[in-house]
């Protein structure tokens, strides 16, 4: 990145470091922000579906509403790990009679089954979201998935539609998303590319489509940057077969993981992370490169179906349960807006994991509940939800710690079908607040309006006592002066802007 000397006097340079970005956008394209890219995931892990979704056998309504005011387009589930020793049918029918099991991908612990099939789809009606189930390939069988395909999209009179429409479902779901098998390299089976290209094969071969229910058959993809995953699939599938693939991300801390990790930690492991973070951009160019040598018209969609930051440990008794700081926000919203620059190839992502595991955008304690700093990111950006990708040209100041260097600003733009143009924005900067000089261009900006996420410090979050310390706020540092609006963006700060 480019270093700008601000040698103007402009009075958006209120300090001594005084380096300003600048922001050129350009015409709108035809590519759709596909509002998937804003999808999240949740596991039987932990509290994340029993106490966290499903409490005391009901779905929570509180945290129904506070999905919905997100717009959540879509959810994944079961897993995860647990996806590749899932039974769907011991997951529906009178819950006194599902079978109990235990849970061996994650801690050994009963599971009752009382959230099962019914239970997800009616959570999903509720938000009013899509549902993406993963299908069990590790210890299942093409016929298991196929048999879970029919129980939920086949409209016509078999024993599975039937059964459906015993458990109160007469229509059908019409689940539009399968994951055929999770991390089938890893905890899905401990894979070769070769053994789970052949098996992907068989499966998706049963998966097929009941009439007016389409589907989309997603492998499951590479862990991080083993392109030769994607190489090997993209090079032996062909897009009638697989219609996306997925990469998983995590973020790592570079520290120890436990309780203390999310919110105990100094500007090293802050730098450190958001530099981690900023890797995605690699990755999902390189998987994507991939894919245009095979797949030039882009008919298979990269899918981020885990992406977050892991601050929490995975054993008992965290089970990846971890706070959420202003660090874990600025981390969604540069994630976000790196998605929706490459949204031509990305059309899904999932955030690990909702409800109190991972970079959830709830925590519940008993009954009570609290929105994270990083539910306020897709609160704020909810507005690129299926929107027109504007493509912009970002030049910005470094972000310099411990002798290296990651740019301080990110960001993304589209236009919605009202016309009215979104600039997300990020400052990663932890001390500097940064003037953006952004060209407008063709862009007429009769009113611009706008909201920002920040607090004091970078690890503050919001806590049962203290729930609205990271909120959205309202934003009007920003002139707009011709054609050219300046913004200051406050340190470690994200910030949306309205322009109409
Ligand atoms: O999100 C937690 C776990 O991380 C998932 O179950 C697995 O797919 C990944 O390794």
């Amino acid at each position: 990145m480019k270093k700008i000397l601000f040698i103007s006097t402009a009075i958006f340079c209120k300090t001594a470091f005084c380096q300003e970005a600048t922001i050129e956008i350009d015409s709108a394209s035809k590519i759709i922000i596909n509002k998937n890219i804003y999808g999240h995931f949740a596991e039987h892990l932990g509290r994340c579906i029993y106490d966290g979704f499903y409490r005391n056998g009901k779905i929570r309504m509180d945290i129904v509403e506070a999905m919905r005011k997100i717009h959540l387009p879509l959810l994944r589930w079961p897993g995860g790990c647990f996806a590749d020793n899932y039974h769907w049918r011991d997951g529906v029918g009178p819950k006194a009679k599902r079978p109990g099991k235990v849970n061996i991908m994650w801690g050994m612990l009963p599971e009752d089954n009382s959230f099962g099939t019914t239970e997800f789809l009616e959570l999903c009606s509720l938000i009013g979201c899509e549902p993406y189930m993963a299908g069990n390939v590790g210890t299942g069988s093409p016929e298991e998935l196929e048999s879970w395909e029919e129980y939920c999209n086949y409209s016509g009179e078999s024993e599975l539609a039937a059964l459906r429409k015993t458990n109160g479902h007469p229509e059908p779901y019409h689940v539009r998303y399968w994951g055929i098998g999770n991390e089938s390299w890893g905890c899905g089976g401990r894979m070769t590319p070769e053994t789970y290209a052949q098996k992907f094969k068989t499966f998706a071969n049963y998966l097929k489509e009941y009439p007016g229910s389409p589907i989309s058959r997603i492998a499951s993809g590479a862990e991080n940057d083993d392109y030769n995953w994607t190489e090997y699939m993209m090079s032996h599938i062909s897009p009638r077969w697989m219609q996306g693939i997925g990469v998983h991300y995590y973020t790592s801390i570079d520290d120890t993981r436990g309780p203390s990790a999310a919110t105990d930690f100094g500007e090293k492991q802050y730098f450190n992370s958001l530099r981690n973070a900023l890797i995605i951009d690699e990755i999902v160019s390189k998987h994507s490169a991939i894919m245009d040598k095979y797949d030039p018209q882009k008919k298979i969609a990269l899918i981020v179906d885990e992406w977050g930051i892991v601050t929490s440990k995975e054993d008992a008794p965290d089970f990846f349960y971890q706070q959420n700081s202003l660090r874990d926000a600025l981390m969604a919203a540069l994630t976000l807006n790196i998605f929706d620059n490459h949204c031509e190839r990305v059309r899904m992502a999932n955030l690990a994991q909702t409800v109190n595991v991972l970079q959830s955008l709830v925590l519940t304690r008993g009954d009570s509940m609290v929105l994270t700093p990083t539910y306020y990111v897709f609160d704020l950006y909810k507005v690129h939800q299926n929107a027109k990708w504007i493509p912009i040209k970002v030049q910005s100041p470094n972000y310099d710690f411990n002798y290296q260097t990651i740019p301080a600003i990110n960001a993304s733009a589209s236009i919605d079908s009202n016309g009215a143009m979104h600039i997300s924005l990020v400052n990663l900067d932890l001390t500097h607040e940064i003037p953006i000089t952004i060209h407008l261009n063709e862009w007429i900006a009769s009113k611009i309006s706008g909201q920002i996420l920040t607090s004091d410090k970078f690890n503050d979050v919001n806590t049962f006592i203290e729930p609205y310390k990271v909120i959205i706020r309202s934003f009007s540092d920003f002139r707009k002066d011709g054609k050219i609006l300046t913004v200051n963006m406050p340190s470690k700060s994200v910030v949306v802007l309205e322009i109409k």
